[in-house]
């Protein structure tokens, strides 16, 4: 029997960019109407490095929340080699910070402040062990001389490992995975690792973004992989494992940013994600696992509550914008102008 309608506790998106403006006000309703909470990522131009910007920029992203909303922005300080571990303990304490982003300097938009050497924020992340502060990773080494295809599954062997080995009791998120490597790691690494899967990684593959010419929107980082690594990726998602949760990292760009000689990393998928991701478990016979990675295993991971609501998808078709406009100019989502098989209710 073909299943119309799905129940699931209402779910969280675990990676989000909301930028700020304009951007901020345009993209912050499609989360806050479908998702409880969302990890909100720092990567601002200058990026939130203190509580006290955490807590200036959570209000804004409550003032752009429609009306009658509960959506709760859950914040991340950007991590330096020069940030106050007492800050972020004390806005951890507080409640302005649930976790700690690193971006290895120069690997993805707006990660030129991150970090160069790891070794100089041991400190930090020593007292966020203790605290049990998460750090989420950009898992990408920045090392020209690694081809781009091979990044991830060479940053989880210089770095992620010995991490690991220097600091067993930090938890950590491997964000956006793509590759086997990641899978099988993120697998077998004991319960201090999680990774969040995006909708695109679990959709397409290299080939994609070159299909009959180059698609722009269809690039960000980490680049999508060979379809092997895809395929990986997206058995992995929908395994029920719950060390696998939902991150969209939906990250918009205007269109001139991406279609330009040198474009942006990021795919705008908020407004269809939930529906993407529902149509793909069906599609592998999973159904029964979307709650899981939608709704329980990141909030288990994070020692954090599961949400007491539900949200309702039929399968009535639901057709995303064809374009967003924000401040003059226009955002393409992914999957622009495309029927889905589910719909948000
Ligand atoms: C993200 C962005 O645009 O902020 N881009 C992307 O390609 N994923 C940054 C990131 O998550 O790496
Ligand atoms: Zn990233
Ligand atoms: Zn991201």
């Amino acid at each position: 029997m073909t299943q119309d309608t799905l129940n699931l506790i209402r779910p969280d998106d675990w990676h989000i960019h909301f930028r700020d403006g304009d951007m901020l006000k345009t993209v912050v309703p499609a989360t806050a109407s479908v998702f409880r909470r969302a990890i909100v990522m720092p990567n601002l131009v200058p990026p939130v490095t203190t509580a006290a910007a955490a807590r200036a920029y959570r209000q804004r992203i409550l003032d752009a929340c429609p009306p009658g909303s509960n959506f709760q922005p859950l914040m991340t300080a950007y991590l330096t080699e020069t940030l106050d571990p007492d800050d972020l303990a004390a806005g951890h304490a507080a409640g302005d910070l649930t976790a700690v982003k690193l971006y290895p300097a120069g690997a993805t938009t707006n990660s030129d402040a991150g970090v160069r050497d790891i070794r100089k924020v041991d400190a930090t992340l020593k007292r966020m062990a203790e605290i049990g502060m998460p750090l989420l990773v950009h898992g990408e080494v920045t090392d020209p001389a690694i081809d781009i295809f091979d990044r991830e599954a060479v940053f989880i062997e210089r770095v992620l490992k010995p991490l690991m080995d220097r600091l067993p009791d930090l938890k950590i998120v491997l964000e956006h995975i793509t590759t086997r490597q990641a899978v099988d790691y993120v697998a077998t690494a004991g319960d201090h690792l999680a990774a969040t899967i995006t909708p695109h990684h679990m959709e397409i593959n290299r080939t994609d973004i070159f299909r009959g010419g180059i698609r722009p929107h269809l690039y960000c980082l980490p680049i999508a992989k060979r379809e092997e690594h895809r395929q990986a990726v997206r058995a992995a998602a929908v395994s029920g494992n719950p060390r696998f949760f939902l991150g969209t990292d939906s990250a918009p760009h205007p269109v001139h940013a991406k279609e330009a000689a040198c474009g942006c990393a990021g795919i705008y998928n908020a407004p269809g994600a939930l529906s993407v991701y529902a149509g793909m478990f069906e599609a592998d016979g999973a159904l029964d696992k979307l709650e899981g990675f939608a709704s329980l295993n990141g909030p288990k991971f994070y020692g954090l509550p599961v949400n007491e609501e539900k949200v309702t998808l039929r399968k009535t078709g639901w057709t995303v914008p064809d374009v967003v406009t924000t401040g003059g100019d226009p955002i393409l989502p992914y999957h622009a102008g495309e029927t889905l098989p589910w719909a948000v209710v």
